[in-house]
């Protein structure tokens, strides 16, 4: 399993704890930085781990910004990302096994190292159940083949 890490300098720390741990689990990380805490922008970094996991380079990602809501909006906006911040261990299970989530976000600021870690390997250790859950992916996923502008013309009406 390889995953792509990313974080901005809120989430510096707690990506590097990350690191470490799927390091020492044997499991490959490609992290994309950012490699301090000087101030740098989440979505460039949101950007490049959803690149990679959408081209498949990844299996998954894993984003850390202050809190996950940046992180998570900026992925999402990368076609083919399904990005979920996760608080608990429930939403990380539910994000991969119902949502079929491939990138998963944290927040540095209100998630410390040991739920982190908690969050990473139940996100990690979950399979997509698809059966009925697969209609509802592929709906979310025929949203963003469909394009805002399609979409508000069919709002409109
Ligand atoms: C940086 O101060 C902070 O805004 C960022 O890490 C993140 O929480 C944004 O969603």
């Amino acid at each position: 399993m390889k995953i792509a890490l990313g974080a901005d300098h809120a989430g510096f720390e707690l990506k590097e704890n990350i690191k470490r741990l799927l390091a020492a689990e044997g499991v490959q990380v490609d992290d994309q930085g950012t490699h301090s805490t000087e101030s740098v922008d989440y979505p460039d970094f949101a950007r490049a781990v959803g690149e990679e996991v959408a081209r498949r380079q990844a299996d998954f990602g894993i984003l850390v910004c202050g809190t996950g809501v940046g992180m998570s909006m900026s992925a999402n906006k990368v076609p083919g990302i399904r990005a979920a911040k996760a608080d608990t261990e429930y939403e990380a299970e539910m994000a991969r096994a119902h949502n079929d989530a491939n990138v998963l976000c944290l927040g540095a600021r209100v998630t410390d190292a040991a739920m982190a870690a908690k969050l990473v390997r139940k996100f990690l250790e979950t399979r997509f159940e698809a059966g009925r859950h697969q209609r509802r992916v592929d709906k979310i996923m025929s949203i963003e083949r469909q394009g805002i502008d399609d979409l508000r013309l069919k709002v409109d009406d």
